[in-house]
């Protein structure tokens, strides 16, 4: 279900007309209301998934829901980031439309677990997507935006573990870090080529995505609008992160380069973090861990690549 009118936009109509934006993972969750915001601002927007079909499905509501305001076209890739030859492949077929003007690294794996309960292979399923699967979409294009010359705004999504580390999501944290030093020096090396980097650090945004794996057995609905763990006792509104993206990826932010946002409501400074799963039964986690499998195996019959 499309998620806004212009009205939740801080933005004027039209925008981002004339730009071209493409974000990983934008068939789910906040890649997706990032992607309609785009859209409903004028610009092109390119996602990509590997759920053919999911990323197809958000292709077309977006594109017709933007077409009632004037917006811009959502296409949709099967593209699994994992892979550096998938990623060229596609990239050639995004670039045969133009350049894009913006790049939204926000594909990501994640699951909890106790550290101790994890496997090597259980830790690349993460850092593969997150740490280098962002890194060589982000190097793929980048040397297509430095060979044309052309300018361009990456945004990377990163969490506000990267500051206060991420127990119970050591995979997790440990790549986004990577990815927070990487928005850092590539915003120097790349910045006076006209390519600037930054990144969202957002706090708790509910997705089906991010709560089947982190908070296995709640829904997104059960998330609730309270959280007293948080100084504004809510969670965040999807059209707030939405603006934030299209502000950075907007050449009206182009001095801001190198910068990680927090979008919290404070809760970082708090530095709770998963503090509630260290009184956990080895009973709990079993559970958890089963639940997190029936939702990965969900996903994973709808891959097509
Ligand atoms: C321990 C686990 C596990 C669990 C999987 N593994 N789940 N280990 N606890 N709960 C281990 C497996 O045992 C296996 O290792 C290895 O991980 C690979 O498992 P697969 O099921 O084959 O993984 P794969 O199909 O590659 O799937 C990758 C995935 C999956 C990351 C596990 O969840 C996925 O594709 N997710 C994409 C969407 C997603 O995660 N969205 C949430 C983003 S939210 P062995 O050794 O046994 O073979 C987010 C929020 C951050 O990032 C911040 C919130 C505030
Ligand atoms: P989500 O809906 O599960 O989004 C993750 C997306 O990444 C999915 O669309 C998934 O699609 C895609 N993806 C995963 N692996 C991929 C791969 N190898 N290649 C291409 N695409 C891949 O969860 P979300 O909550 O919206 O998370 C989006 C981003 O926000 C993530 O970076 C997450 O870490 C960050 N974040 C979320 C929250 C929150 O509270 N929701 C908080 C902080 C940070 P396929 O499975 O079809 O590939």
């Amino acid at each position: 279900m499309s998620e806004f009118t212009l009205d939740d936009l801080m933005f004027k109509p039209g925008l981002m007309k004339g730009q071209r934006i493409l974000i990983t993972g934008g068939g789910t969750g906040l890649g997706k209301v990032m992607a309609e915001a785009c859209a409903l601002l004028g610009a092109d927007v390119i996602i990509w998934g590997r759920r053919g079909a999911v990323i197809d499905a958000t292709a077309k509501e977006l594109s017709e829901h933007a077409a009632k305001f004037g917006g811009g076209v959502v296409t949709g890739q099967a593209c699994d980031i994992r892979v550096p030859e998938a990623i060229h492949d596609t990239m050639d077929e995004v670039w045969a439309g133009g350049a894009p003007t913006g790049l939204v690294n926000n594909a990501a794996g994640n699951f909890i677990s106790r550290t101790e309960d994890l496997s090597p292979r259980g830790f690349d399923a993460i850092a593969n997507i997150v740490f280098r699967g962002s890194f060589n979409v982000t190097l793929d294009a980048g040397k297509r935006w430095l060979a044309e010359g052309k300018h361009a705004s990456v945004v990377s999504i990163l969490t506000t573990w990267v500051w206060h580390g991420g127990p119970f999501t050591v995979p997790s944290a440990m790549s986004k870090a990577g990815l927070n030093v990487m928005t850092m020096s590539l915003a120097v090396e790349w910045g006076d080529r006209g390519i600037r980097f930054n990144a969202i650090a957002p706090g708790p945004f509910p997705t089906e995505g991010a709560w089947a794996r982190l908070s296995p057995g709640q829904t997104t609905e059960g998330a609730g609008k309270a959280d007293p763990e948080i100084p504004l006792n809510r969670v965040g509104e999807m059209r707030e992160l939405a603006n934030l993206a299209v502000y950075l990826l907007d050449p009206g932010s182009a001095y801001v380069n190198g910068q990680t946002i927090a979008i919290d409501g404070g809760g970082y400074l708090g530095g709770r973090g998963r503090a509630d799963l260290a009184s956990w039964t080895d009973e709990q986690w079993e559970q958890a861990r089963n639940a997190i499998k029936g939702a990965n195996e969900k996903d994973r019959a709808q891959r097509t690549v």
